[in-house]
């Protein structure tokens, strides 16, 4: 297995949004490489979280690259909102209307174009769109909520999708986002994963740096 700069998002949903600033600029100076941010609607999920105006508020305390995941039904309606405020932009293959389309169009944007599995949704659901991304997100929770316990059976679909990469020398990213800490950051790496959403584990940490550092791996 070829190793992989892994790369730490942090995911704002578990940071004290009484201070977002505070709590963008401690992340930051901890060493995390991302802010990942959960946009909920509701609908697609059982919760509801922030929205655009969120990730503009973030936008102005960082210039490091903002990853937005869309737990929301019709994301392709959404799109124009983030547009010059997100880096990426992820979608469900579950809740897209016409998702090659909609993947093409955050591309267009100038942005890059994520894919995320639901647990349940088996890997071949994204295969046909795996040449048209840059991102592959193996939700390892059910989505809809930090604090959640690693399921460990989604480390199968990161393995599958590892090798599809392998296979097609295709070079999206695989990301991991749920119950990521130390321990399953490395099962997940040892996958084929390289961006570790991580939210409870980070920003809950007694010391945020070693948390962050903990998520690279042993060495
Ligand atoms: C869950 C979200 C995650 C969440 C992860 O639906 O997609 O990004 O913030 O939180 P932790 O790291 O607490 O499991
Ligand atoms: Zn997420």
């Amino acid at each position: 297995m070829e190793t992989q700069p892994i790369i730490v998002a942090a995911s704002v949903l578990a940071s004290d949004f009484t201070d977002i600033r505070g709590e963008v600029r401690r992340a930051e100076a901890a060493g995390a490489d991302w802010f990942h941010l959960d946009i909920m609607d509701g609908h697609f999920v059982d919760n509801i979280s922030f929205g655009p105006a969120m990730v503009s508020a973030v936008r102005k305390c960082t210039a490091l690259p903002i990853d937005v995941h869309l737990m929301i039904e019709h994301p392709e309606h959404y799109l124009e909102r983030f547009k010059g405020v997100a880096n990426n932009i992820t979608i469900h293959v579950e809740a897209a209307e016409d998702t090659a389309k909609t993947l093409r169009d955050i591309r267009e944007a100038g942005q890059t174009a994520g894919l995320a599995l639901s647990p349940d949704t088996p890997f071949e659901k994204a295969a046909p769109f795996l040449g048209g991304i840059d991102l592959l997100l193996v939700m390892t929770v059910r989505p809809g909520f930090g604090g959640q316990k690693f399921i460990p059976e989604t480390l199968e679909k990161v393995g599958a999708a590892a090798e599809w990469k392998r296979r097609e020398s295709a070079r999206f990213r695989i990301e991991v986002d749920g119950g990521i800490n130390a321990e399953t950051a490395v099962l997940a790496a040892r996958r084929g994963a390289c961006v570790m959403v991580a939210g409870t584990y980070v920003f809950g940490a007694r010391d945020i740096g070693e948390a962050i550092r903990s998520l690279r791996g042993p060495g």
